[in-house]
């Protein structure tokens, strides 16, 4: 691949990153956008982007496979890729909260059961606060574990607020805010400087440009 390839990830950050990679300048058929092709290039052939799970995206850049990455920073703190991250996106702004029943309390001793998909960052913020917990890793619809009583509290990711709502929990803490982050494999920074620079320009100009309401 002469120009770059860039790992995208699936779901929720999706549109977000192709409407701003749209107003950096690459140029995708409407085709293209509603295609479930797993790679795919613009129509100038200069980038390629591959579709992946998001904790896949650090795998990806971190080997090499794709040049640069677009994933949350949620993503990036469960990950231990070693990954340049040039550039904040201004995209898919979200919380990582604890979250439990309205309706239960937590208790505040013995062993803390906590369900997340972020075992790590569950880790590290009750760790520090010196609080003993069981991990239980889910991959999916954790907010199931606080209602059904597999775990005290989750951990988990909070955008809008509805599946908490809907299901009955409340946030207890906001452990940290996310945004989308562009990341960029190590060697390709190096050896396809020019593009890569010219890439995260060009992503910087749309979210300036965005800012300033042009
Ligand atoms: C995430 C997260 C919550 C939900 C929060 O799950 O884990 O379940 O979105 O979004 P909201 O605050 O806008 O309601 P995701 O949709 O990524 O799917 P998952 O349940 O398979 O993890």
């Amino acid at each position: 691949m002469r120009g770059i390839t860039i790992a995208i990830a699936k779901g929720r950050l999706q549109a977000e990153t192709l409407d701003l990679l749209t107003s950096a300048g690459l140029d995708f058929s409407s085709e293209m956008r509603s295609s479930r092709r797993l790679a795919v290039e613009d129509e100038s052939g200069r980038y390629r982007l591959i579709f992946v799970k998001p904790a896949d995206v650090p795998v990806y850049v971190e080997h090499g496979i794709a040049d640069c990455g677009v994933v949350g920073r949620d993503i990036l703190l469960e990950s231990d890729a070693d990954l340049l991250q040039p550039l904040g996106l201004k995209i898919g702004a979200c919380r990582i909260v604890v979250a439990a029943r309205n309706d239960a309390p937590l208790k505040h001793l013995g062993m803390l059961r906590v369900a997340s998909k972020y075992p790590r960052i569950a880790a590290r913020h009750f760790g520090a606060r010196g609080v003993t917990i069981e991990m239980i890793e889910l991959s999916g619809s954790v907010e199931l574990a606080a209602v059904l009583g597999l775990a005290d509290c989750i951990v988990d990711l909070v955008e809008t607020g509805k599946t908490l709502q809907e299901n009955g929990l409340g946030i207890i803490e906001v452990i940290t805010e996310s945004t989308a982050r562009l990341v960029v494999n190590r060697a390709s920074y190096q050896l396809k400087a020019a593009a890569v620079g010219e890439l995260i320009k060009s992503l910087d100009d749309a979210i300036r440009r965005r800012a300033s309401g042009d």
